[in-house]
């Protein structure tokens, strides 16, 4: 009876699939809590930032106060953080949550939306929600790293409404180059680029949408300001676009207490700047360890994780009997059991997870 009435376009919906975590393997594999190390959902190795934990307990009491519904102050701070004017940006319950009111706002049933495969997984699910097409472009898997396929891309461009490109891209890490995107954006359709992870890469293509209306960038404070559980994220995009995307947003999609803490992990640079470089670091020892063992293929990456290959498939599996979740990807398009991205975490995890995969392999 029910299935009668469910929508069609949400019987297609893909399932998102988390990452593990550390009490389901504690339970699953009889380990001490303590024991596990989680490099599987590309968090902040730091925490959060003290000062915007400091802020939380300072505002606590003040929860039964509704939070500023255009959260005009951290539009402020953001736009001195992205050298852009508030009013090019929209702040959200995550950047999951701006995804979607893009969705609502440019995705109908009958249209068609790009994806580039392997991808977060997200932004299938959004087309499919909304009844659109998705038409998959896949990355091209060089020997060193990913690649956009750029022939592809710009000539479904002209056959879509709208593109998700993810730069650096989850899982995979590679960036999209700039005179690629600025083709893209020169077509008609809307650009959702997703640069969730651009603090680590250290470029950002924001500056781009005052030239270009059909641009609109997400970022989030869940990975270098460490605020993921949290749920604070926010997009930069014209101001007529930002202005469509504020009629579907909730007005207090951003609780009040998110709302401080990112304020306060925004003043505190100096977090920032140690996040950034606990990854850059990590992720450098990474990738030159992941590359000397044999049988071992790692792509360069210009984010907090690093996707490696094997020969060997169902290692994931092996890590966690022996404390470490990093993400199997086999639920990835094109990328099967082979394929593990590992978060890049602190320095004495990265050695314990490198031990561990020299003893399994
Ligand atoms: C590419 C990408 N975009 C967005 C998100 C979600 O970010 P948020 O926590 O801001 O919703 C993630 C989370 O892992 C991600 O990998």
């Amino acid at each position: 009876m029910i299935e009668k009435l469910v929508k069609e376009e949400i019987k297609r919906v893909p399932p998102y699939i988390p990452g593990k975590s550390i009490d389901e393997i504690a339970k699953a594999y009889s380990l001490p809590e303590e024991k596990i190390i989680k490099l599987a959902s590309n968090e902040n190795p730091l925490g959060a930032s003290p000062k915007a934990i400091e802020a939380i307990r300072t505002h606590a009491a003040k929860v039964n106060i509704y939070p500023d519904a255009l959260a005009g102050e951290l539009r402020d701070a953001l736009s001195r953080y992205v050298g852009l004017p508030s009013e090019n940006i929209l702040v959200g319950n995550g950047s999951d949550d701006v995804m979607e009111q893009c969705a609502k706002v440019f995705l109908s049933r009958g249209d068609s939306a790009i994806i580039t495969p392997p991808t977060f997984s997200y932004y299938k699910i959004l087309i499919t929600m909304y009844g659109s097409q998705c038409i998959e472009v896949p990355l091209i898997e060089g020997d060193a790293e990913y690649a956009f396929d750029a022939e592809a891309l710009l000539s479904a461009a002209t056959r879509a409404k709208l593109l998700f490109l993810c730069s650096p891209n989850n899982p995979t890490g590679n960036l999209i180059p700039e005179a690629l995107l600025r083709e893209i954006l020169e077509k008609e359709a809307i650009v959702i680029l997703d640069e969730a992870y651009a603090e680590f890469a250290g470029t950002s293509f924001a500056h781009l949408v005052k030239h270009h209306e059909n641009l609109i960038v997400l970022r989030t404070f869940s990975k270098a300001f460490g605020l993921a559980g949290l749920r604070v994220g926010y997009c930069l995009a014209s101001e007529k676009v930002i202005d469509y995307l504020a009629r579907v947003r909730q007005p207090f999609s951003v609780n009040l207490l998110a709302q401080v803490a990112a304020m306060a992990a925004l003043e505190d640079r100096e977090f920032l700047k140690q996040s950034v470089e606990i990854v850059r670091e990590g992720r450098k020892y990474l990738v030159e360890e992941l590359r000397k063992i044999p049988g071992v293929k790692a792509f360069t990456s210009q984010a907090n994780f690093v996707l490696f290959r094997v020969e060997k498939p169902g290692l994931a599996e092996e890590l966690l009997k022996r404390g470490i979740i990093t993400r199997g990807c086999e639920s990835f398009p094109g990328l099967d059991t082979r394929y593990i991205r590992v978060s890049v975490g602190k320095p004495e995890e990265n050695r314990r997870f490198i031990a561990a995969l020299r003893e399994v392999l």
